[in-house]
């Protein structure tokens, strides 16, 4: 038996479960050239939350009532393709079915000795990748600098600061719980960690944590809480905006302090990144990552939730701050 998931509505405000629908559908066979690919490990990601607009963006939205796609880890089960074989682990955009076919365009294989099948979608997938080339292309941290961190105990965040601490920074994270502040800071080396839940004004905190003042800040959140940061830059410092989760889910423009002004005084600069444009630096980021890794100074964290018909109910998770570190599915 196969299944897919489709986006059933484009949600309005946050999403809910009845925004998908599960359906039964024919397992399909492979024709020459083709194979049969069996998702193990499937990413669900914030990003794909803008995809369920139907707005033009950087990539194209999701259609309704057809299957949703995000990075998975699947096995070949079958192969009439020539450069894929049987018990091949191959990774790439795929749709979220139990089963699909492929002809192997955009599909890469990857290296199950080099770290368990699901690190390929968080530390040395898009995420680590993501969380490299901010920080080292756009943020680039000096020795000594201080570096804040937002969604610090994400994917994206937990990678981030801990190459901060690679680097030589002091780093400061941000997330939304007591056991996530203390995950930041007795695992990945944060120097100091702010729960911004229970944190009543942002700036004092930061001002407390950063005593020298911020150097570079990178915001995978945006709103309230970054504006509780910018306050805190120091003259040169670089914002690297890499997500604004918190305000995904808004139904009106959201608006917040003018920052023209202290961009000026400041000389600050700031700048969004998607990473699928720097594809050509991928494979130095993922050896980099990996190497780190081996020698035992990166960590990572995921938070696995098994089950295909529960992918939806993992992205949703993503909003209510369900995971530490990399959410991902195991089918
Ligand atoms: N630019 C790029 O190329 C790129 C690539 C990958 C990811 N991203 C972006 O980077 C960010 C992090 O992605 P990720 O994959 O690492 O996700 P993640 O941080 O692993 O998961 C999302 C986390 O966001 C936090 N969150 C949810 N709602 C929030 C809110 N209203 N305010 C503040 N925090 C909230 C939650 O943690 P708490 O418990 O701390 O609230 C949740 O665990 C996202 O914004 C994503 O879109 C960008």
């Amino acid at each position: 038996m196969n299944k897919v998931i489709k986006l059933a509505n484009r949600p309005t405000g946050k999403p809910v479960s009845s925004d998908f629908k599960i359906e039964e559908i024919k397992k399909p066979s492979p024709s020459d050239g083709e194979m049969l690919l069996k998702p193990k490990f499937v990413s669900v990601d914030p990003y794909l939350r803008g995809r369920m607009r139907d707005v033009e963006s950087y990539v194209d939205p999701f259609k309704l009532n057809k299957a949703i796609s995000s990075p998975i880890v699947a096995e070949v089960i079958s192969s009439e393709n020539t450069s894929f074989e049987k018990g091949d682990y191959v990774t790439a955009e795929l749709e979220w079915k139990k089963y699909q076919l492929s002809n192997g365009n955009g599909l890469r294989k990857i290296n199950p000795d080099l770290a368990p099948l699901s690190a390929h979608l968080g530390v040395l997938g898009l995420t680590g990748i993501a969380a490299f080339i901010g920080l080292t292309e756009i943020g680039v941290p000096k020795e000594e600098e201080t570096l804040v961190v937002s969604g610090a105990a994400g994917a994206v965040g937990s990678v981030v600061g801990q190459i901060g601490k690679i680097k030589g920074c002091h780093v400061v994270g941000i997330a939304g719980s007591d056991e996530k502040v203390e995950l930041l800071k007795s695992k990945f080396g944060f120097d100091a960690a702010i729960n911004y839940k229970t944190t009543e004004n942002m700036s004092n905190a930061i001002s407390q944590a950063a005593e020298s003042g911020v150097d570079v800040y990178f915001d995978n959140v945006a709103g309230d809480i970054s504006d509780g940061v910018y306050q805190n830059m120091n003259n040169f410092g670089r914002i690297i905006n890499c997500g604004a989760i918190a305000l995904y889910n808004a139904t009106s423009v959201p608006t917040g302090p003018r920052l023209e002004p202290m961009m000026v005084q400041k000389r600050l600069s700031m700048q969004g990144f998607i990473v699928s444009d720097y594809q050509e630096k991928f494979p130095e980021a993922v050896k980099q990552l990996a190497k780190w890794l081996k020698k035992g100074e990166l960590e990572y964290a995921e938070t696995i939730v098994e089950g295909f018909d529960n992918i939806p109910n993992a992205f949703l998770g993503l909003f209510e701050g369900d995971n530490k570190g990399k959410m991902i599915v195991k089918i």
